[in-house]
């Protein structure tokens, strides 16, 4: 596996003959791998010729008060991890590199990132948008590779491969979970193990909430009754926002018909975890 840190080495590398032929499968990350990232691995592995990872702590998607300075680094382990993953290439640079002094530009996906997790972090998506799309353009994958956990993520970046006529497509990945059915992510490493056993309500109340709509409950108060519930019961876990939306541009449904997607953000102490399900109305 290549290990590349510079912007001009990628592009040499990206420029190499070899690679004008062969599908390249991109896993973006923030680094700290976990059994999400790798399952990403995984499925770039079995269908392209060549896998690229990024590992990036991006600033810019982090908010004033959020959580970059303590934000997870694990060089060594993700290495390793990338390692026996079958990576080809693992992308790493500092941050200085990637974002130069007089850096100025920024790329904005508009009324995708207003609600939800847009309205709870109002820089956040701007700055993954940014991000992304510097990645691709580095990178040129034929397919990206992300997670369903971060679903408003995945809708925001599809937009923007459409709206740039970029030539790739996203591949959106089923959410690895924990036995709880705690979605597995970077942020779970800052829990006590008092709020570990609690975050996994989070996922119970989507869950009660996808049940609730497939055994034909078509009230959307009665069914979003039935999550906070499941919330409310417990002092510890503060409830953003738990929404039953339409799955492709995420406004909050009256009526339920077709796929939807139950979204759920909750706080425990200063950590924010997101989760959802897609259901399909039988
Ligand atoms: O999902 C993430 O880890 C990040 O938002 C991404 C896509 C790597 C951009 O920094």
């Amino acid at each position: 596996m290549r290990v590349i840190h510079s912007v001009r080495n990628l592009h040499s590398w990206r420029n190499k003959k070899e690679l004008l032929e062969g599908t390249i499968g991109f896993v973006p990350t923030m680094g700290a791998l976990h059994d999400g990232h790798l399952s990403l691995m995984q499925r770039a592995r079995k269908h392209c010729r060549t896998v690229v990872v990024s590992v990036f702590v991006n600033p810019l998607q982090f908010g004033e008060t959020e959580d970059l300075g303590r934000y997870p680094r694990s060089f060594h382990a993700d290495r390793r991890l990338c390692r026996e993953a079958g990576v080809d290439l693992l992308f790493a640079p500092p941050p200085e590199e990637f974002y130069p002094e007089n850096f100025q530009t920024t790329v904005r996906v508009n009324s995708l990132t207003q609600r939800w997790e847009g309205e709870a972090r109002p820089t956040h998506f701007q700055g993954v948008t940014t991000v992304v799309t510097k990645l691709f353009c580095l990178v040129r994958p034929h397919r990206a590779y992300f997670g369903q956990k971060d679903y408003q993520q995945c809708l925001v970046v599809n937009q923007l491969i459409h709206d740039l006529n970029l030539d790739m497509r996203m591949i959106r990945c089923p959410t690895v979970r924990e036995s709880d059915g705690l979605a597995v992510s970077s942020r779970n490493q800052y829990l006590s193990a008092h709020q570990r056993v609690q975050a996994g309500l989070l996922s119970k109340a989507l869950r009660q909430g996808r049940d609730a709509i497939r055994t034909g409950i078509r009230n959307v108060r009665t069914i979003q009754a039935r999550m906070e519930k499941i919330l409310g019961n417990n002092s510890d876990v503060h409830m953003e926002y738990l929404a039953i939306c339409d799955s492709k541009n995420l406004e909050p449904l009256t009526q339920l018909r077709g796929t939807v997607v139950i979204l759920g953000a909750v706080r425990l102490g200063t950590i924010r975890l997101i989760d959802n399900l897609l259901v399909r109305c039988p």
